[in-house]
């Protein structure tokens, strides 16, 4: 059985084909950051008419790929939140139609447990039950997973997400959108320890995180270095990366132990940066246990991740009934098990 998935949440159009038995078949991407890159962040009603745009022609190539046509597919899985509302309805739209039309089911998938589950899209995958970092623009949560479908949320920020404040301190240091990326690049010139920078929260003992403080922290060392600015940017954005990556690794120590677990699972976009990977890594090899990650492509937005989802919920018999409805906010905890 082979599902087409459609991911349109927030700047990225994803199309692609998952089957059951042979996991990820094909999957094509339009991103739309050069676009938005001028505005410097996403313009929510350019990103909702550019997905009506690029889905339909995006289902062509992957089909051509797949070497399959739309009458072989058994369902079609679309994100239904959590994220922008327009952005979120024009798949949700697309995907309702194509299916209505094919007499297929459409399946509602919930972008997060796409995000948490795209590891398993790679060969080795993690086994349950696991810790689970999430880290994306929006989000940052540690959550217990004890099989699909099943999410105790263990932390979250209080505040800003991880990849807001890498935003955020990137535009600081005047990286253009999307800041991740870029902060990650810089950062790799800059010196260990020159901006010893807060790690906010850790001594609490807890799972929770906040990031503001830091962001702050950033926009001070900014002000205070205004006349050499350039000369400590590098610097600036290897003390930020060691502060996230020392909070990280603190939260996800803290909740490894309060779970007895040694598979620890990290996904979303912040996950595809090399600082916070290598240092996740060697948390578990400290404690003989094991980080899982998705490859890189699959750390920031895709529709690998929704079809692969779209399939256990498709098997598991939560199809939706073709209203086009969207949950721009949606808790992971309101999920049904699978
Ligand atoms: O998961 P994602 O693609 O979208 C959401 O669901 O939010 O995450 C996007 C976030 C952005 O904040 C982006 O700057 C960050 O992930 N990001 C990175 C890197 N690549 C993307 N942050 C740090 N290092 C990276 N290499
Ligand atoms: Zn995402």
């Amino acid at each position: 059985m082979r599902i087409l998935g459609i991911e349109s949440s927030c700047d990225e159009t994803g199309v692609a084909i998952y089957d059951d038995k042979e996991g990820l078949i094909a999957h094509a991407l339009h991103t739309q950051i050069p676009m938005h890159a001028q505005y410097g962040g996403v313009v929510p009603e350019l990103a909702s008419r550019d997905h009506i745009k690029r889905v339909v022609p995006l289902v062509n190539i992957a089909l051509e790929k797949a070497n399959m046509q739309l009458k072989d597919l058994c369902a079609i899985a679309y994100t239904a939140g959590p994220g922008l509302i327009g952005a979120l309805l024009s798949g949700a739209m697309e995907a309702s139609a194509l299916a209505y039309g094919l007499s297929i089911p459409c399946v509602p998938v919930h972008h997060m447990e796409g995000h948490l589950l795209a590891p398993m899209l790679e060969d080795e995958k993690p086994e349950f039950p696991f810790v689970a970092l999430l880290i994306s623009g929006g989000h940052t949560l540690l959550i217990k997973v004890s099989k699909p479908g099943c999410y105790e949320i263990l932390g979250q920020s209080v505040d800003d997400a991880a990849g807001e404040a890498f935003d955020k301190t990137a535009k600081l240091l005047g990286i253009p959108y999307p800041g991740g990326p870029g902060l990650e690049k810089l950062a790799a010139n800059g010196r260990e320890g020159v901006f010893n920078f807060p790690r906010p929260m850790i001594k609490n003992p807890n799972c929770d995180f906040s990031f503001a403080g830091l962001k702050t922290a950033v926009l001070n060392a900014t002000l205070a270095h205004k006349d050499d600015l350039e000369e400590v940017k590098a610097d600036i954005a290897k003390g930020f990366t060691q502060a996230m990556a020392d909070t990280l690794e603190n939260k996800c120590k803290r909740a490894l132990k309060q779970t007895r677990l040694k598979t620890l699972v990290v996904a979303g976009g912040v996950s595809a940066n090399n600082d916070i990977r290598s240092r996740l890594i060697e948390l578990m090899n400290s404690i003989h246990g094991k980080a899982f990650f998705a490859r890189r492509e699959f750390c920031t937005d895709n529709a690998a991740m929704i079809a692969q989802v779209g399939m256990l919920r498709f098997k598991a018999g939560q199809i939706g009934d073709y209203t086009v409805k969207v949950h721009p906010r949606w808790a992971l905890s309101e999920l049904k098990a699978l």
